[in-house]
């Protein structure tokens, strides 16, 4: 089976996030990045530290890292190693936001081709744990390097790459490219790990079948939706990919807000939870007069009171229906 992995998404992607995902089925997950030189400068700062938290039950985690300088990111590598926390260290060479890309971090990697491949034969030789890289295609349409890339990070020791399948220039607009991702796959012996743009079960099954890759990555899929996980993997065995029930869908918020308040001060909680229900209740009748009350209310015994409301309606809704 497929190993189907959820992305590293900053401001989202957090242990209590990816538990969720685990539990309906994600194979391997990933922090949110995290800064090498923020970390060296700085190890125990509770922003770093709860960015580097992994939960009892997170089955595979990959850290990521992003930085410019190959010496920096090596020997944060190496410290991070010492805790014995993850199963890898991922190497960020797609971010497109500016203050990263522009200063020579993230997709701007791609541009240095030369620091790209001291970054990851420097990390290779200071670790003993896999070391992986996540690309993008190139940083535009006139420069399209993600073959010489994949190929040079082979070289390198690298044990597998993610292709997000756009340019640094395409932000996120477009569609990603899965046929360069399946060129890719043909021109290196390590895995590949494609990604991008797969937001049903029949994307990834699309996907996995026309690139062969090794394993997929979903990020925007997942919002709200953790069953993804569970639906691509039913759909690409021949089953059925059970949509959640609304009762699940409230069952699986429940638990979620839970957890956070387990975690965080309450009002870090209250604040993080809000975007997570808007991509819970999407396209759910009411959802954005949901949303627009539970984003001014710091209560969360309101906001149960509130999504206790708004569920039993759409229950009561979905009886009725003909
Ligand atoms: C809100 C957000 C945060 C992201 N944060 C990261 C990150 O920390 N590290 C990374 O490698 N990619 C990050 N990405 C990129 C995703 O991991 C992924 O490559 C991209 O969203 C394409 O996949 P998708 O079409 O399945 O969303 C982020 C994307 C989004 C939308």
């Amino acid at each position: 089976m497929i190993d189907i992995r959820l992305a590293p998404l900053c401001g989202v992607t957090d242990h209590v996030y990816r538990t969720i995902c685990f539990s309906f089925g994600c194979g391997t997950a990933y922090t949110e990045m995290i800064s090498a030189m923020g970390y060296l400068c700085a190890p125990g700062q509770a922003a770093t530290r709860e960015l580097m938290r992994r939960g009892p039950e997170e089955k595979k985690l990959i850290l990521q890292l992003f930085g410019r300088d190959p010496d920096t990111v090596a020997e944060a590598a190496a410290r991070i190693e010492q805790l014995g926390i993850y199963d890898g260290i991922d190497l960020n060479m797609g971010c497109p936001a500016r203050k990263v890309a522009c200063s020579g971090e993230g997709s701007g990697l791609m541009r240095t081709p030369v620091i790209a491949r001291r970054m990851m034969e420097k990390t290779v030789r200071a670790v003993r744990l896999p070391v992986s890289v996540k690309m993008r295609i190139g940083w535009d349409r006139d420069h399209i390097n993600v073959l010489d890339f994949a190929r040079m990070a082979e070289e390198s020791g690298i044990r597998e790459i993610t292709v997000h399948g756009r340019t640094r220039e395409q932000q996120y607009s477009g569609a990603a490219d899965w046929d360069i991702i399946a060129r890719v796959k043909q021109s290196v012996s390590i895995p590949v790990i494609g990604n991008g743009d797969i937001f049903t079960p029949e994307d990834a099954r699309r996907f996995a079948r026309m690139s062969g890759v090794d394993a997929l990555m979903i990020g925007r899929g997942a919002l709200g939706n953790p069953w993804i996980f569970r639906q691509a993997a039913a759909d690409m065995n021949g089953g059925t990919a059970e949509a959640p029930t609304l009762d699940e869908r409230y069952e699986v918020i429940r638990l979620h807000y839970g957890m956070m308040l387990e975690s965080r001060p309450e009002h870090i909680a209250v604040r993080e939870m809000r975007k997570h229900i808007g991509w819970y209740i999407h396209g759910l009748r009411g959802a954005a007069r949901l949303r627009a009350e539970i984003n001014r209310c710091g209560d969360p015994a309101e906001v149960f009171r509130m999504l206790d409301g708004f569920f039993n309606e759409a229950g009561r809704e979905r009886e009725e229906e003909p």
